[in-house]
């Protein structure tokens, strides 16, 4: 398949979580039009088994690759566990895929050799090892401690942050005795950067609270650089669909993508 740099970047997400990491790639890359879809008819995947996220992520592919999509960006960390490998497979004679993962591993590793380093995210993407298994194949000296919070995803997206619920509930799960001692903390799930700054608050911003979305998008401008792919005027304007729609999503857009935007609904099993 022919690609040429005008073509929009794919991002997707279970929702709108994903929407974080779309909005540093916005900043970072003015010139780029982006194609976003969340499936918001099968949130959270944090809870689902690893192979519903694979069929998901590729009917989602097919959908962005049919929208003429130069590349896929998996803005979810429980779908880059469960699914990239696949998706590479799928997709690969087509268009690149980018996870959320790989760009958050190089930067734990090149900043916080030997130390201890927390991880929180939802439980499909603690219970896969990922981060783990990738962490410790480089060999760093890094201790990585992991926790689930599966309260988070359904937490942010009710509207509850920066309020005393959302200060208790972050409260009690990192309080956990096992993530005593450490000195970075991974906000290893893309709806976590609403909460980041009460999280920082928790450890009184003694430590580096570290989450992916601008990392993300400087390793996705350093593919599309590289790939000769980078746009130099923006050809289109944004677009966003999701699989189900409510007007709460919509309402909630803003706080993720920081600017309005208007969602389309597009059905994955039409
Ligand atoms: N935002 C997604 C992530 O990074 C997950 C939220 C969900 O459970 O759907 O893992």
């Amino acid at each position: 398949m022919q690609i040429n740099k005008e073509q929009p970047i794919g991002i997707f997400d279970s929702g709108i979580g994903g929407l974080t990491v779309a909005h540093a790639i916005r900043t970072l890359m003015p010139e780029e039009s982006l194609l976003y879809f969340g499936d918001t008819a099968h949130l959270p995947y944090g809870d689902k088994s690893e192979a519903a996220i694979q069929a998901y992520s590729v009917k989602i592919a097919d959908v962005l690759l049919r929208r003429q999509c130069k590349v896929i960006v998996i803005a979810c960390n429980s779908a880059s566990s469960a699914a990239y490998n696949l998706l590479k497979e799928y997709v690969h004679r087509s268009v690149e895929v980018i996870n959320v993962i790989d760009p958050m591993v190089d930067l734990v590793v090149g900043k916080f050799a030997n130390q201890s380093v927390g991880l929180i995210g939802t439980r499909r993407t603690i219970q896969s090892g990922i981060y783990a298994e990738k962490i410790n194949a480089r060999q760093a000296g890094i201790t990585l401690k992991s926790l689930a919070t599966p309260l988070l995803v359904p937490m942010i997206e009710e509207g509850f942050f920066n309020n005393q619920i959302s200060d208790k509930i972050i409260h009690e799960y990192l309080d956990d005795p096992h993530l005593k001692g450490i000195e970075a903390l991974v906000l290893g799930c893309t709806h976590y950067p609403l909460v980041k700054e009460e999280i920082a608050s928790f450890f009184s911003k003694r430590i580096a609270v570290l989450d992916s979305s601008e990392v993300v998008a400087q390793s996705l401008r350093d593919y599309l650089r590289q790939a000769g792919l980078l746009n130099v005027k923006r050809s289109a304007p944004d677009h966003f669909l999701v699989s189900d729609y409510t007007e709460s999503f919509e309402a909630s857009t803003k706080q993720f993508f920081r600017e309005s935007v208007h969602l389309e609904k597009y059905a994955l099993w039409g």
